[in-house]
């Protein structure tokens, strides 16, 4: 990605400019080192250099397989302190998590749990508390509580980052990946969407306004019934696997497409995934079933079957909507505002105006009403 792409994000993000303007006089995060372990492109590099304008020492590391070198370079160019480089080796990338930690951050800024959870193996002095950016996160962290004992605000809880980010913007990144990775058409194809949690609605809408014939499935019957009465089938999941053209799934929990459900798949079915964790597919056990297996992982692979069916996993079962040639993540406004939230968090953390009975727990209301108040603001006197 070119520097000036780069630059033309950072410079859209345009809640986090005012903030940092402010920042950098109040200085909330002086004397304070923040870590994190969150997917490295512009949108966060706008972020993490928001949390550096407010005096704070940035020490990171991407998540696996979306790190995107160019960012990095233009953040270590900018004195934030960034772990490592991209790699899909997990391993790996646990060793660049423990290495952030090693620095011993006042503040953590996690995404899917993965600092606290460490954190927890070998604690440390002097953590005041954070931030967790995702719904996997919070499942995750939820059992943790009693444990962490400290401010942990979840971004994924606020309304604004439910509606604006996981509804409107995961459901037009994902159709815009579909189109990106594959270039096939949308019309007429029959779409199954795993999941119908905020971002399962926002897929399942964007893919039936390209005139894809949509289905859901959902394991929660209620969520199923609201699917029904927005219009979508939502057939049995046997019956939805053996008929749809593209499987999108987007749930946050593990295996919800498995090697057992391969003898189901329509012949040329497309698998992708958007949730989180790269376990949703269990990728594995379907290359393990398959006779050849040919193509980019990170790209479009394609798995030859004994009886003559090929089946197609997108950019290896990771993210989709930052993986693959190009990605572009969620829309900028998207991210802006869920990013303003993480920074007004932050510093509600940092000032102690959050204690630790606010442990995994959502946005606090009047941090919603700022970040909203500002956007609206920003709609009045400017043009993106
Ligand atoms: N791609 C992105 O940019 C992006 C952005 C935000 C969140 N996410 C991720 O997307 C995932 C979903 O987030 P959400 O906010 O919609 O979560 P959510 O909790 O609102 O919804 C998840 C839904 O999936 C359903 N579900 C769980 N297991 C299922 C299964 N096996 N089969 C069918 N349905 C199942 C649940 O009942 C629930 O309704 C998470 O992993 C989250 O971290 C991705």
């Amino acid at each position: 990605m070119s520097r000036e792409r780069i630059e033309w994000i950072v410079e859209s993000c345009r809640l986090l400019r005012g903030i940092g303007d402010e920042l950098e006089q109040t200085t909330p995060f002086a004397g304070r080192t923040i870590g994190t372990g969150i997917h490295l492109e512009p949108k966060t590099a706008a972020l993490l250099l928001t949390l550096a304008r407010g005096g704070a020492r940035v020490v990171s590391t991407g998540n696996l397989n979306t790190t995107q070198p160019e960012t990095v370079e233009y953040l270590r160019e900018r004195d934030v302190e960034v772990i490592g480089r991209p790699t899909r080796d997990a391993d790996e990338h646990d060793g660049y998590l423990r290495a952030v930690l090693a620095e011993k951050p006042d503040l953590l800024l996690d995404n899917g749990g993965d600092l606290f959870v460490r954190f927890l193996e070998s604690p440390y002095h002097g953590l005041v508390g954070g931030t967790e950016e995702t719904t996997s996160g919070r499942m995750r962290l939820l059992p943790l509580r009693e444990r962490i004992a400290r401010p942990l605000l979840v971004i994924n809880d606020s309304p604004i980052k439910q509606f604006a980010e996981n509804r409107h913007a995961v459901g037009q990144s994902v159709l815009e990946s579909l189109l990106r990775i594959t270039n096939r058409a949308t019309n007429g194809r029959r779409v199954t969407v795993f999941g119908y949690g905020a971002c399962g609605k926002g897929v399942a809408e964007n893919l039936r306004s390209a005139h894809a014939l949509v289905s859901v499935v959902e394991v929660d019957p209620v969520t199923r019934l609201e699917a029904l009465l927005d219009g979508f089938a939502v057939p049995e999941r046997e019956d939805a696997l053996a008929s749809a053209d593209v499987i999108v799934t987007v749930t946050g929990a593990a295996d919800v497409v498995t090697g057992a459900d391969v003898p189901l798949l329509k012949d040329g079915a497309i698998l992708m995934n958007a949730g989180h964790l790269p376990r949703e597919i269990d990728v594995p056990a379907l290359d393990a079933a398959a006779e050849t297996v040919r193509g980019d992982a990170g790209d479009v692979r394609t798995l030859e079957l004994a009886d003559g069916r090929t089946i197609h996993v997108l950019t290896g079962g990771h993210m989709v909507t930052l993986a693959g040639p190009r990605p572009l993540g969620n829309s900028i406004e998207s991210m802006d505002l869920g990013f303003a939230l993480q920074t007004r968090c932050l510093e509600a953390v940092s000032s102690g105006a959050v204690g630790a009975e606010s442990c995994v727990v959502p946005v606090p209301r009047e941090v919603d009403e700022r970040v909203a108040s500002a956007y609206l603001a920003l709609e009045r006197r400017t043009s993106l």
